[in-house]
């Protein structure tokens, strides 16, 4: 099982969401986080006359799906599909070995419990 945290776009998050569902993928969590790429933020220029101004840190949402071995490149693809404008800060997908899933309520453990 793997984890993939697909930080992407804030007004992506429902077009990430409705083709994970597409697709069968229903179970997710999403935060909304701050970060940068390589551009190091935005540089902003307010106005005539006004210094600009950087924004380092700018909003995100991170997805984060656990899925199957089995569905980890289909679910990558899925995602990124969604997400991808072509402009820069369209995101990055970062996929994370998970050892055990369980089910609270029954107790099913790995691919049973995703
Ligand atoms: N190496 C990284 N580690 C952790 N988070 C990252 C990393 N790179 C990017 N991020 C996160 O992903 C978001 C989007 O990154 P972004 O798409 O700008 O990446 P990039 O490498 O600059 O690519 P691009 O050139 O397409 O903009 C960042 O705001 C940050 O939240
Ligand atoms: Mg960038």
């Amino acid at each position: 099982m793997n984890k993939i945290e697909a930080i992407i776009r804030p007004e992506k998050l429902t077009d990430v969401k409705d083709a994970l569902a597409a697709i069968g993928v229903v179970g997710m969590n999403s935060e909304n986080v701050m970060g940068r790429g390589r551009q190091k933020g935005v540089v902003v220029h307010e106005g005539r006359g006004s210094n600009p101004v950087t924004i380092d840190m700018l909003p995100k949402v991170r997805v984060n799906v656990v899925v199957s071995d089995a569905d980890t490149e289909k679910v990558c693809q899925t995602i990124i599909d969604a997400a991808r404008t072509g402009e820069i800060g369209d995101g990055k997908v970062f996929i994370i070995p998970v050892s055990q899933v369980i089910r609270v309520r029954t107790g099913e453990q790995g691919d049973e419990a995703i």
